[in-house]
Formats: C-alpha cells, structure tokens, sequence
C-alpha cells in the first residue's frame, strides 16, 4: 500500500470514468493498492470522508477494497480520525454491502441526491474511543 501521487492520476482516471465516479481531487489523502485499487479521502480534524473508491473491473471480488479501506482507516486514525462518513447510491449493492460488512452503519438518506434523482446513503463509522 502506498500514497497516490500525481503519477497514479492515469489510471485512477480510467476507472472512475469507467465507474461514473467523480474524478479524482489532488489535495486529498488518498492511498492505492498496486495499481489495481484506489480510496480517496478528505479529512478535517477528527472528521474524515470517503469520496471515492474503486477497484479494477477484473480484480473485483477479491478482498482488495476491504484490505485498502482497513489500511486507510487505521493511517487515518494514526492522524486522529475518528469518525469515517461516506455517501453512496442506494443502487449500489456491492459498496453497500462492502461499507456494511466493515463496520459502517447507515445514518441518514439524502433523496434526489445524484443527477439521475437516486438517493444517497449516509454511512458512518465510528472508531472513537
Ligand atoms: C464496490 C467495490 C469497490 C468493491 O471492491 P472489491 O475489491 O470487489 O470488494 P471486496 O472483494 O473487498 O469485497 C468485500 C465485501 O464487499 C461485498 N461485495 C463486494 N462485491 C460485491 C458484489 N458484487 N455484490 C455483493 N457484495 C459485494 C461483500 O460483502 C464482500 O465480502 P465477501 O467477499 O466476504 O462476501 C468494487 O465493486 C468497485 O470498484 N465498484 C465500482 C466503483 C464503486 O461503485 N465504488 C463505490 C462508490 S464510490
């Protein structure tokens, strides 16, 4: 695992595109996993937010987004981190089910949220002590 730099910018493109996900913001914290996997975070203070997450297409299915997550969590929590919030579209079965299975938790909805009119899920996880 390692920090992204500007050079990761590339193939970080190709996938969000691909996922139809937001492109990616260079001043946030974000970490990859051998190219095959990327997190994209924004933190402040003890706050910290998911914005985006991705794995290749053809290495989907195989723990990477757990492993990159559970290392994001614990280098974010080395920075004083303790809460970890992220939103994503109520048809996304996979995330959902991933955010679950590592301990997030659903805390509101945002209706109409995206372009399409599909709802946000507002997911927390919360490491304080
Ligand atoms: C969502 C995504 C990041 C998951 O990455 P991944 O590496 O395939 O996930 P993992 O292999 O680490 O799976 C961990 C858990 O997530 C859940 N999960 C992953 N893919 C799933 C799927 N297709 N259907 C249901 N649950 C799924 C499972 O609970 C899984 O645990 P299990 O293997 O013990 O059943 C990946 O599908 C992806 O890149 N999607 C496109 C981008 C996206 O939607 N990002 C999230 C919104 S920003």
């Amino acid at each position: 695992m390692q920090l992204a730099t500007e050079q990761d910018s590339e193939w970080i493109a190709a996938i969000q595109s691909g996922a139809n996900l937001p492109l990616w913001k260079p001043n946030s914290t974000s970490w990859v996993l051998e190219k095959k996997a990327f997190a994209i975070w924004q933190a402040a203070a003890s706050e910290c937010e998911l914005l985006s997450v991705a794995v290749e297409p053809a290495e989907r299915g195989k723990g990477f987004a757990k492993t990159l997550i559970e290392y994001c969590c614990s280098e974010l929590a080395k920075l004083g981190v303790e809460k970890f919030f992220l939103e994503v579209r109520e048809s996304n079965i996979a995330a959902i089910s991933l955010y679950k299975k590592m301990g997030f938790k659903k805390i509101s909805e945002r209706k109409k949220y995206y372009a399409n009119e599909e709802a946000a899920i507002v997911m927390e996880l919360n490491r304080q002590k």
